[in-house]
């Protein structure tokens, strides 16, 4: 199993992720395009992290999440709130961590390989705008440092997208 990729070493995970921050803060700087914003930073995730099968989004359209840009597998293109692990990150308004997906009731399989899970809501201005998705092909790939790194580039992506935002 290895922790690094050809930048990182994620075994210091929130170093990995400090460096992470870095690259996508220059990565958005100066553009608030959303969806050139959401490519990019979910293509820089999935370059950086080991063992991740799929990273990208899904933003809240008309009541439910519809896909946006991600890297991986082509996935389910509507999720209802409340369904699935996006659905119920999104309603419950928390990051999700799933150790052993097939454990998770409700459970959406895009990707037949993927085995952990974490989802990160995004809020901005208080409401709900979407959520940002990571798969993992080995169960438990995902712990709480993980969270706060994913957390901490969901807010910048939100940042950039939204500026003045908070
Ligand atoms: N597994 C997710 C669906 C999205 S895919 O993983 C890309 C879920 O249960 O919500």
């Amino acid at each position: 199993m290895s922790f690094a990729t050809a930048r990182h070493d994620f075994r210091d995970k929130p170093q990995g992720y400090a460096e992470l921050a870095r690259e996508l803060k220059a990565l958005l700087l100066g553009e608030s395009d959303l969806i050139a914003n959401a490519a990019n930073t979910c293509a820089l995730i999935f370059e950086a992290l080991p063992e991740v099968n799929w990273a990208g989004f899904y933003f809240l359209k008309a009541g439910e999440l519809v896909v946006g840009p991600f890297q991986g597998r082509p996935a389910c293109v509507r999720i209802a709130l409340g369904r699935g692990v996006c659905g119920t990150a999104a309603a419950e308004r928390r990051t999700i961590l799933v150790p052993d997906v097939h454990q998770f009731p409700g459970h959406i399989a895009c990707d037949s390989a993927s085995r952990s899970e974490i989802v990160v809501p995004l809020i901005l201005r208080g409401e709900l705008f979407g959520v940002l998705d990571l798969d993992s092909p080995r169960p438990g790939r995902f712990d709480a440092a993980d969270a706060r790194g994913l957390e901490s580039l969901a807010a910048q992506f939100l940042a950039a997208a939204a500026p003045g935002a908070r």
